[in-house]
């Protein structure tokens, strides 16, 4: 009965959005941008005409949700990249944690 109860509760509990994953982020971050883009402190080859994610994360104005889904749409310069929703979240919360830094 106990056992009942817990499972009825963890069914009846309210699903939490998924946390964003910043780890996965970051393997997503080298794999798709650091072609360009600097993504971390021990990455030395980045290209000068391109923002590093620390100083995008720096931005006074820098939202995490915002660019999640500014990520849902390459960027001008960038060659055809689709990454899903989730995908830009991680990434964000990757870029974002370089902020707190
Ligand atoms: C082919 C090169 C290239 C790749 C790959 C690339 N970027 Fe960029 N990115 C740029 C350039 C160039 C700029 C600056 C000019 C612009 O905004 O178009 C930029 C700008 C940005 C900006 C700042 C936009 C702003 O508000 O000024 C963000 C955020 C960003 N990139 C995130 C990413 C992320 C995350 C990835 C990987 C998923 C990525 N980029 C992959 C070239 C690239």
């Amino acid at each position: 009965m106990r056992a009942l109860m817990l499972s009825l509760s963890l069914l009846l509990a309210p699903q939490a959005a998924p946390a964003a994953d910043a780890v996965n982020g970051e393997t997503l971050a080298k794999r798709w941008c650091s072609g360009c883009h600097l993504v971390s402190e021990d990455q030395r080859k980045g290209n000068d005409l391109v923002p590093s994610f620390a100083s995008i994360a720096s931005r006074p104005d820098f939202d995490e949700d915002r660019l999640a889904t500014f990520l849902l749409e390459p960027h001008p310069k960038m060659e055809s990249m689709a990454l899903s929703r989730i995908e830009t979240r991680n990434i964000a919360a990757y870029i974002a944690e370089q902020r707190r830094r």
